[in-house]
Formats: C-alpha cells, structure tokens, sequence
C-alpha cells in the first residue's frame, strides 16, 4: 500500500483521491475546506512528510472572459495562470524532509513545465508531468478506465519514477491501459492537442450540419455516420454526431490558450483561432434558427433546455448553452430563459416553463454518456407545454401530436 497524498482535491482532484484510497492510504490538502470519506484531509504538513507520493491538482486557471462560453475569438490570446503549480512546489520543497516523487497532473502549455516548474524543484526529489483525460460527471469511472496514461519524464525515457508510477497505476486501472511515456512537452503536448482536436472533429461535424441547413436534402446523421466507419483514413466514432458544440472547462479555454502559444512561438498561422471562431459562428447559426422557429410560431419565448455545458453536472464553464444564448439576446430576442436543475450559474434559469416555448434540447445524456456504459435519455426539465417547438440538436427526439420536433441538421424533405 502506497503513501499518496493530493494537493488541490477540486473537481478531479478529490475524486481521484478517492479513487486512489480504494487500494492506497491517501491524504489530501487545499486551500478550500474539502471533507472525503476516504481520504484524510489535512494541513500541508502533514501531507508532506507522510506521503511518499505528492500528486498535485491544483488550478491552471485561464482569465475572465476565456472559458469559451461567450465569444472570446476576438480578444488577445492568453496563457494559462502558474500560481497554484508554483505554490503547490513551493510547500513541497519547504516541508519535505527527504526525497519524494512528485507527479503533476495540471494542465499546462507545452514548455511550461521544464521553463518554469522544473527548475523550482529542489533537486533531490524525483519529478514527472503525468495530465489526465478525465471529463466532469464521469471523474472517478475515467480515472480507472483511461484511453492511455500520458507520463513525462526529462528526456522521455521510462526513468525510475516513470516506472514506478506505472506500477501504481497498474493496482486501480480496470482497463489494461495504453501508457505513453515522452519528455515533459511532449506529454504537455499531447493532453492538450488531444482536447483540441476534439474541438475540431466537433467543428468539422457542426460545419456539415451547417451545409445541411443550407443546401436542403442532406441529414447530417448520414454523412456522419459514414465518415465515422471511414476507420481506413478517418478513425473512431466519437464525437462524430453532430449537435452542440465542443464545451466545458477545459477544450475551449485550451483552444484559446493554444492561440497564445501559436502567437508566442510564431508559428505563422492560428489554426486554434479558426476552431474557436467556427464554434462561434456555428452557435450564432443556431441561435438565429431559434429566433427564425420563434418567429414562425407567433413570437415564442425561447428556452435553452440544458446550461450546464452538458448534462448530470452543474458546471455552466465554457457552455455552449449560454454561448447559443448570448447570440439569442444579440439577435434581440429578448425573452431567453435556461432550464436546467443542476447549473451553478442561476442567471436566467426558471424553475418551470408555464406557456408554449421553443426550446433548445442542448442536453443528450446517452450521447455524452453511453461510452461508460450509460445509457439512459435525457427526461425533460420540465412540462413542455402543447403548442410548443422542441429544436433537437441531436436529432433523437419524436414529434407528438401536441409538441413538434425539429431534426436541427436533417432538411431530407424539407
Ligand atoms: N476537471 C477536469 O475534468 C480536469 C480534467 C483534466 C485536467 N484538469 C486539470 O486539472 C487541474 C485542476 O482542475 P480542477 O477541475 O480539479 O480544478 P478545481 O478548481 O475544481 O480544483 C482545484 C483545487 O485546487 C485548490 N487550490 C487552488 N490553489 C491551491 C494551492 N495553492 N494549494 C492547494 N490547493 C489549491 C482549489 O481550492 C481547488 O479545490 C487544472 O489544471 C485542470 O486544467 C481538469
């Protein structure tokens, strides 16, 4: 049984803490009161001299006005915040007594851990970059189900601690991960080219949406679907489905952090840019549409169905809900409302909808879901109202005789 302690037990922090005390003896310390079955919480001290293993989760924040979930592609580009890193090795380095091994899992940009962190190290602990491909509301069933397990060393070769740490891992993985070892920017490089590309696979799909709506008898699903089984040149079936844009707290604000990093190292061209735009443009599309079916249907309010940026949480970070939304109130619509019972942000979110509405259904559960094994729908926030309009993104959704639904992305017949 390994000595694990966490600093920073957040949103992934905490849970993977917890996944770890499953098999190993786990202490966690923050800046924020945080309580956990599992794991003992405690001052930094404590954590550093009974750990062995110092993990830390800590903040990599990005500014005001950069997460993505309202237009950002015109503002000058930006890094990511280094504070908490740096306080987190700081308290490492002042308390420990004898050599630990130190493993960071904090988003940063490629370069950043050997121009800034590593030197702040004393040098007799052992060090290694290690981010997660973990997404918010499944934490703990990625953590132990990884698509591979990214390690970084000084000159990527699987040093001691590297391998170490694959030894650890091996006693909480329940899948027999691929484990990917490389130099610290490099492991910097493929956590973050790995969310990206994501954002761009989601705007490619969303622009064929796009081409649907205008050129008329195309569904999007068809042509989806059959790039998606291009497995010869293309690759996998995820996010292949067309519908909300890339969201959340980490692929746009990483998108539009990249747009500093091209900048910085004058790289001539600002490929990050052109997804970030494209996701904004392809939301201010779909908020026109709403206000066209609200129009079409005697002025209806619109309601976003869904404003955390994705269902079962209530993180409404970099949301493509309220990016939709603020070109609904662009475009002078004036009576925009959320429903959503679980998002933190309570602005412009009812409890009940009491008329006919044109709704956005911007959560599907199954599709974000179902690679874990769950499958279940997305049950409505609330009464949906006869005479109302759902907008269905996704394209799952049955019209009744009382409540019609719109395939958003299928003009087959239309
Ligand atoms: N949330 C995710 O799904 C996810 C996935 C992959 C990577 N990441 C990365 O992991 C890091 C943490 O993300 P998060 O979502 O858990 O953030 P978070 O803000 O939810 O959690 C970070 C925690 O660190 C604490 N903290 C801040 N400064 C501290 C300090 N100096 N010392 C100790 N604790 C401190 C905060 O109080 C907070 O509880 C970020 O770099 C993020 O990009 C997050």
């Amino acid at each position: 049984m390994a000595k694990i302690g966490f600093i920073g037990i957040g949103k992934l922090g905490l849970d993977c803490a917890e996944v770890m005390a499953e098999k190993h003896q786990v202490w966690g310390y923050d800046i924020y009161p945080r309580t956990s079955d599992l794991v003992k919480v405690c001052g930094i001290e404590e954590l550093v001299n009974e750990s062995e293993w110092i993990f830390i989760a800590v903040p990599t924040p990005h500014a005001e006005g950069y997460d993505g979930s309202v237009p950002s592609s015109h503002m000058e580009p930006r890094d990511f915040g280094h504070d908490a890193v740096i306080d987190a090795i700081k308290n490492v380095n002042k308390y420990a007594n004898d050599s630990k091994k130190i493993v960071l899992i904090s988003t940063v940009l490629p370069g950043t851990t050997r121009n800034k962190f590593v030197p702040l190290i004393d040098s007799k602990h052992q060090f290694c970059y290690n981010p997660y491909l973990i997404a918010m509301g499944s934490v703990k069933w990625d953590m132990a189900h990884p698509e591979m397990v990214i390690i970084g060393t000084e000159d990527g070769s699987l040093t001691g601690v590297a391998g170490k740490l694959i030894d650890l891992y091996k006693t909480i993985m329940q899948n027999d991960p691929r484990y990917e070892v490389g130099t610290w920017d490099e492991c910097e490089a493929i956590k973050i080219f790995y969310n990206t590309f994501i954002s761009a696979k989601v705007g490619l799909v969303n622009m064929i949406q796009d081409f649907a709506l205008r050129i008329g008898n195309i569904n999007v699903d068809v042509v989806t679907n059959a790039l998606a089984r291009s497995t010869m040149r293309i690759m996998g079936p995820k996010y292949m489905t067309a519908g909300m844009g890339d969201a959340g707290a980490c692929h746009p604000r990483d998108n539009i952090a990249l747009r500093w990093l091209a900048k910085e190292y004058d790289i001539g061209y600002d490929l990050f840019d052109t997804v970030m735009h494209a996701r904004e443009i392809q939301a201010e599309n779909l908020a026109k549409y709403l206000i066209k079916v609200s129009e079409e249907n005697g002025n209806l309010p619109i309601v976003i169905h869904g404003k955390a940026y994705k269902p079962d949480v209530e993180y409404c970070i970099g949301s493509y809900s309220t990016l939709v939304g603020h070109y609904v109130t662009k475009h002078g619509h004036a009576e925009l409302k959320y429903i959503d019972p679980l998002a933190d942000d309570p602005t412009d979110v009812v409890d009940n909808v009491n008329c006919p509405a044109v709704f956005l259904w911007a959560h599907n559960r199954k599709i974000t879901y179902e690679y874990t094994g769950n499958q279940a729908d997305t049950h409505p926030y609330c009464d949906i109202l006869p005479g109302s309009v759902i907008v269905d993104p996704w394209r799952k959704l049955e019209s009744s005789s009382d409540v019609k639904v719109i395939h958003y992305g299928n003009t087959r017949g239309a």
